[in-house]
């Protein structure tokens, strides 16, 4: 390997005449440097300067080693004497080792101003002067090597050092400023903090240890650094005693308040633990455009709010999906967990619910439909697993508030099937929040088969803000007497059947378990209930043939215990059925708000769908985009006032060029070129699709770089509104009228 070398180079060591900076001084002397060695010769605490001495003599080590050093005995805070040094001998400077440094160690109560300003003249304004004075120079010859020399005590803080800590973070800050402004110059800046054994720490490092932390050990870091070889820039970096690291700055993921409301101290109070948290995946600004993006972010996409138990921003975008299955035996067992067959005699289609050789065919309860969903997601819970990212309670503060279940398709005997979670809504009902979370059920030809909504009430994650969501009361019971009543009891054993379904929440059928959440004894799961009612409407309105029922929609009101008596009172209203579960036994009202919606004619099976088969020449291009924003725009003049914004999109990949003007006439959307556009958007076709068919989300294009936004950079956040409420048909339609044409 051959030596880094430093012939034709010269360097400025600062403080040079011992310690650290002798080193540093030797260091590149040896390897051809020239060296102005400064050293004012004063003592630890900066008293009794002036002595010629300390640099003279290492001046003398140098020149004996066969090298060329000058010395200069200013202060640094006379940093241009320094540099002029330089310039008289050799005629340039290329580096400048900012090591000078004294201490004045005290407490801070006991920390006299003087003692604050010397120390800050001598750290911080020397390397300033001594710097600022080689800056032209490097500039001017396009290179440069700067180190400033901080310390751990700047860092991390230490007992003592106020002073010292202040001007030794102030010179990372000052040399991460410089590393910016002379990157393009060919100028770099480093920061080191050392330890090592030299007068300013004999006495103070522990003294078994002294020997080792030799200054030799610093310096070859020092002259890398300072190498034209070493590309290394802005970096801050600990060394002593054989070990070096670099060091940076880490931030954790944040938190992101909403920007459309009020903040309060309690919000962050709430949100203390994220803010605080270094958990996970963490961020490692490199500059400030990168530490400020988190915040433009912020104003770009506005967080959505939350607390510790609901992420809204998370749980918005949270998508999750499983996969299990069933057959006729899991159809049976909900059955009979859900009271079915228990007549006598018992009607043949009753039992086809139960037997799979019935004469009748097979017939799945309709209310199953929620069950293979909802399974998966207990398993997952069960496992310890969340299954839906942003969403941060516990079993413990749930309570099922309302289901809605839609079948798809008549359920089969038996199927694989997947499951596609999302969050539909958050609720804020403070202190309480309702998550309404939507499952879509498909089956392995992907035809769907179910969706299901799912209302929890989540105990105390309220309060964060959000909107209160829908009020008033749907499916509301009429006055009239039922058209239909069917009154069972639950037998005492039932919970225990039911769970045999899935759902093992001990609750269901553990006392002690009960009693330790307020009940007298387990309680009915209230899917057990649902699957009551819906039955009672198979058998009042579907002459027991499952198959009619559409969906079903219910609000759980109150717990049922096994042994109880209900009783369903159906009306048959506008088109669907409209019931109440009541418990009779206490007279309270277990499910309300309730309607089921029934298939005039059963439903025929849906095949499974012929693959797509995308010819080339098939898919979206930028024309048709704009086609389709050009009629949203001319079916909704209001957007210009609204939007009040001229857009530029220069589309490339294949290119082209497209404007949108929602600032002057009616609006318009056309191929070409604007004069002075508000913004200017540049994206990949392909991008661009993603973009405005929702399958790309604008923001992380742009940070990842593949969308470039000049101009006004805010009013790009108009296209939002622009789009809004545009029909994703008129883009089909557009593509359509292209290839037909
Ligand atoms: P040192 O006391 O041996 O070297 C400092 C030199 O700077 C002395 O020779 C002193 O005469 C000179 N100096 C002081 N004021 C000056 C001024 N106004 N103008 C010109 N020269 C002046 O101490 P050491 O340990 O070699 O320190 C070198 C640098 O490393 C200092 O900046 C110190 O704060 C820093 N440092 C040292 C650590 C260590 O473990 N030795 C730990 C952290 C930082």
């Amino acid at each position: 390997m051959s030596e880094l070398r430093f012939d034709d180079r010269v360097a400025i060591v600062t403080g040079a005449g011992g310690g650290l900076g002798r080193e540093h001084a030797l260091t590149l002397a040896a390897r051809g440097a020239k060296v102005v060695v400064n050293d004012l010769g004063g003592s630890v605490d900066g008293s009794g300067a002036g002595a010629a001495s300390p640099a003279d003599k290492v001046v003398e080590e140098i020149k004996a080693l066969g090298g060329e050093a000058v010395a200069n005995y200013d202060s640094v805070t006379d940093g241009e004497k320094i540099v002029q040094t330089a310039i008289d001998a050799w005629g340039r400077v290329d580096i400048v080792v900012n090591n000078a440094g004294i201490l004045r160690d005290k407490s801070f109560a006991k920390m006299e101003n003087a003692d604050w300003d010397l120390v800050y003249e001598v750290h911080l304004k020397g390397a300033q002067r001594v710097t600022k004075a080689a800056w032209p120079y490097m500039l001017e010859q396009k290179y440069g090597r700067v180190i400033m020399t901080a310390s751990a005590a700047g860092i991390y803080g230490n007992f003592g050092q106020a002073n010292y800590s202040a001007a030794k973070l102030g010179l990372h800050g000052f040399a991460q400023t410089l590393a910016e402004e002379g990157r393009a110059k060919g100028i770099h800046v480093n920061t080191i903090a050392p330890i090592a054994k030299s007068r300013l720490t004999v006495g103070i490092l522990p003294e078994q240890f002294i020997d080792a932390l030799k200054p030799e050990f610093v310096s070859p870091l020092v002259a890398w650094l300072c190498h034209e070889n070493c590309d290394q820039t802005k970096g801050l970096f600990e060394v002593g005693a054989g070990y070096m690291a670099q060091v940076r700055w880490e931030r954790n993921k944040g938190n992101s308040f909403p920007i459309d409301k009020e903040l309060t101290p309690d919000m962050v109070a709430n949100r203390w633990n994220k803010i605080t948290s270094f958990e996970g995946e963490n961020e490692h600004p490199s500059d400030t455009n990168a530490a400020v993006g988190a915040i433009l972010n912020n104003i770009m996409n506005p967080s959505l709010g939350g607390n510790e138990f609901i992420d809204l921003d998370l749980a918005m975008k949270a998508e999750a999906s499983g996969e299990n299955s069933y057959d006729e035996r899991d159809l049976a067992i909900y059955a009979l967990g859900v009271g079915a067959a228990a007549a006598d005699p018992l009607d043949e289609k009753e039992l086809a619910q139960v037997y799979e050789n019935s004469s009748d065919g097979f017939k799945a309860l309709p209310t199953y439909a929620a069950m293979p969903g909802m399974n998966y997601m207990l398993q997952q819970m069960k496992e310890g697993k969340d299954l839906l990212e942003g969403l941060n309670y516990g079993f413990d503060r749930v309570l099922h508030g309302e289901q809605y279940t839609e079948i798809k398709q008549t359920l089969k005997p038996c199927a694989k099937l997947t499951h596609t979670y999302k969050v539909k809504a958050v609720y804020d009902k403070d202190p309480h929040a309702v998550v309404v979370t939507s499952t879509t059920t498909t089956d392995e030809n992907g035809v769907e088969v179910a969706y299901n909504e799912n209302a929890t009430f989540v105990r105390g994650a309220g309060g964060f803000g959000g909107e209160r969501g829908p009020s008033g009361s749907i499916n509301v019971a009429p006055e009239r007497e039922p058209d239909a009543v069917i009154t069972e009891t639950v037998p005492v054993e039932q919970g225990l059947l039911y769970r045999l379904s899935g759902d093992w929440n001990p609750l269901h059928a553990d006392p002690k378990f009960a009693k330790a959440f307020g009940y007298d004894k387990p309680i009915l799961h209230g899917m057990c209930t649902y699957g009551y009612c819906g039955r009672h409407i198979v058998k009042a309105f579907c002459d027991n043939d499952p198959r009619f029922v559409k969906s079903i929609k219910v609000r759980f009101a109150e717990s049922v215990f096994p042994g109880e008596t209900l009783e369903t009172r159906m009306w048959k209203e506008d088109g669907k059925i409209i019931f109440e579960t009541h418990i009779k036994d206490r007279n309270l009202v277990a499910i309300k708000n309730a309607a089921v919606e029934l298939f005039d004619e059963l439903p025929v099976e849906v095949e499974a769908p012929a693959e797509a088969t995308a010819e080339a020449g098939d898919q979206l291009i930028a024309e048709d985009l704009f086609t389709a924003l050009a009629q949203h725009v001319a079916a909704n003049p209001e957007l210009v006032g609204k939007v009040d914004t001229t857009f530029q999109f220069n589309v490339s990949n294949p290119d082209s060029q497209w404007y949108v003007d929602l600032k002057s006439g009616e609006g318009k959307v056309e191929a070409g070129v604007l004069d002075k556009p508000d913004v200017t958007l540049g994206v990949s076709e392909e991008n661009l699709i993603g973009m405005l068919t929702g399958q790309a989300d604008a923001q992380q294009l742009y940070f990842g770089g593949k969308l470039e936004v000049s101009g006004n950079v805010a009013a790009s956040n108009n296209l939002g509104p622009a789009l809004e409420g545009m029909d994703p048909g008129l883009i089909e339609a557009a593509k359509a009228a292209r290839l037909k044409s």
